[in-house]
């Protein structure tokens, strides 16, 4: 080996030994997700639909199960179910959130690493698919099938909530950054198909001082509308489904407030809940 490789290699080893390993499930969830800000939005919409109080939560798709684990702190007679196909995800969760719950807390929490359509699971109060992972699902018949299984799953009084985001700018090519503290997250729409409602998602991050890091997670979805997904959990058996529509702030951006609509104004992006009641 040459002197100058030498001296490279070291260089290099300098700037390792500065960063953390990376983690693609850290800077997701620092980017990504919000599971204080979910878990209130089930339990305040439970409560509001039914008059009562939700204690059984699945969350279907659940990757590293943050939002589970939240559930169970948020109330000591919460249980909650994670249901993941990835063994990957859900070993990050158990070393990151699980590892964090009391020995009380550990008991009321139950991951499967199984399918969401073969899944047997108590019957729960709410049954959660959050950032939009059921959008993997690309046909009405898939799509039906998926909400059927989540509504046998269900109480008789229970209810099932998920996420949806759409607007223009949501179906066309294009490369979102946004910067945190020591990384920046990008959201990369990179095709859309207008005849079959089809797109490909990719999230790349790049750490300060490193070379981005392309397509750490990729997205082949079907964007569903939310007529579809009122009429599908319609067809599925349930026998409403509401939309709540987040609210804007001073300077028209989302404010992480959510409220039933039943009509909205267009807008470039959006991001809503639809709600079926069983
Ligand atoms: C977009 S990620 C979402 C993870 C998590 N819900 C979140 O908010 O971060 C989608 C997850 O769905 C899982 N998945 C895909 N198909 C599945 C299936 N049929 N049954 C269970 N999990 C599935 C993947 O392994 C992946 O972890």
């Amino acid at each position: 080996m040459s002197k100058k490789k030498n001296k490279k290699a070291k260089g290099s080893k300098k700037i390792k030994k500065a960063l953390e390993p990376f983690d693609k499930y850290d800077l997701y969830m620092k980017s990504v997700q919000a599971p204080e800000a979910d878990v209130e939005f089930f339990d305040k919409t439970y409560k509001e639909i039914r008059g009562k109080r939700a204690h059984s939560l699945r969350e279907d798709f659940c990757g590293t199960f943050g939002i589970t684990c939240e559930w169970i702190k948020m109330n000591s007679k919460n249980v909650g179910v994670g249901v993941d196909l990835d063994p990957e995800p859900l070993a990050y969760g158990m070393n990151c959130h699980y590892a964090q719950l009391s020995a009380a807390e550990k008991k009321r929490i139950k991951i499967y690493e199984e399918n969401v359509m073969s899944v047997e699971t108590d019957p729960m109060d709410i049954i959660v698919a959050v950032n939009f992972s059921y959008y993997l699902f690309k046909t009405r018949l898939m799509l039906r099938s998926y909400f059927k299984r989540a509504h046998q799953d269900l109480k008789e009084d229970g209810i099932f909530m998920v996420d949806c985001f759409g607007g223009p700018l949501c179906m066309e090519p294009n490369e979102e950054e946004k910067v945190f503290d020591d990384f920046s997250y990008f959201w990369d729409q990179d095709k859309f198909d207008p005849v079959t409602n089809e797109a490909l998602f990719h999230i790349h991050f790049k750490r300060k001082g490193e070379k981005k890091r392309k397509e750490a997670f990729t997205y082949d979805w079907r964007m569903w509308t939310i007529p579809e997904l009122k009429s599908l959990m319609l067809e599925a058996g349930f026998k409403d489904a509401y939309v709540y529509w987040e609210g804007t702030d001073k300077k028209g951006e989302g404010n992480g407030e959510f409220t039933r609509v039943t009509t909205a104004e267009d807008c470039g992006a959006w991001v809503a809940y639809v709600v079926g009641v069983k």
